[in-house]
């Protein structure tokens, strides 16, 4: 089914100061449209659900699963994973990331779409349920402009929130720049 992903506008500007121009960068994401399965989007969720009950999460005890499909992988195979934490703290690894280490693991490169769910925290704001930064950057580097990001709400009749890269890691490193 199609769904409008709506433009982004944020404006530019320059300020003068005396050591120098302060420049606020600037973005404009024209209107896309996309088109989605969304009986896909409600499996792969579902999948997110159920790896995010295995999450290694005694510090925190929230938890977190990433499903995902890659681009470039013909068979289609769905790659999951949940939150592994550490006594250390540092060394705890995110759902996303171990979804989409075992994905490039096995030789793919770009995710087409990616579904994340936090269990403990569905039907809270969205900053409460989005993927950290660390995951944001990481998402990047194995996407491409078509890459989706698929957020669960656990609100009643909503599948989830809808995302291209673009809108959910603005400005995001990419060495390079090839992307
Ligand atoms: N966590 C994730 O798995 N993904 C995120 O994007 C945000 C945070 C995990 C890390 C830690 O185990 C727990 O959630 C609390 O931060």
């Amino acid at each position: 089914m199609k769904v409008q992903l709506p433009a982004v506008t944020l404006p530019r500007s320059e300020v003068d100061s005396p050591d120098g121009v302060i420049v606020v960068p600037g973005r404009i994401l024209p209107q896309r449209d996309i088109d989605i399965d969304s009986a896909e989007v409600a499996a792969l969720i579902q999948q997110a659900r159920t790896v995010a009950v295995n999450a290694y999460a005694p510090f925190s005890k929230f938890h977190v699963g990433a499903a995902l499909v890659m681009a470039d992988d013909e068979s289609s195979k769905v790659f999951s994973g949940s939150n592994v934490e550490n006594s250390s703290y540092g060394a705890t690894n995110c759902a996303e990331r171990t979804a989409i280490f075992g994905a490039s693991s096995a030789g793919f490169r770009t995710i087409r779409i990616i579904a994340l769910t936090t269990i403990d925290s569905l039907n809270a704001p969205l900053p409460g349920r989005s993927p950290c930064g660390v995951c944001r950057q990481v998402i990047k580097e194995f996407s491409n402009a078509d890459t989706l990001v698929a957020i669960d709400t656990g609100g009643d009749g909503v599948l989830c929130e809808l995302m291209d890269v673009e809108r959910l890691l603005p400005f995001g490193f990419h060495f390079g720049a090839k992307r």
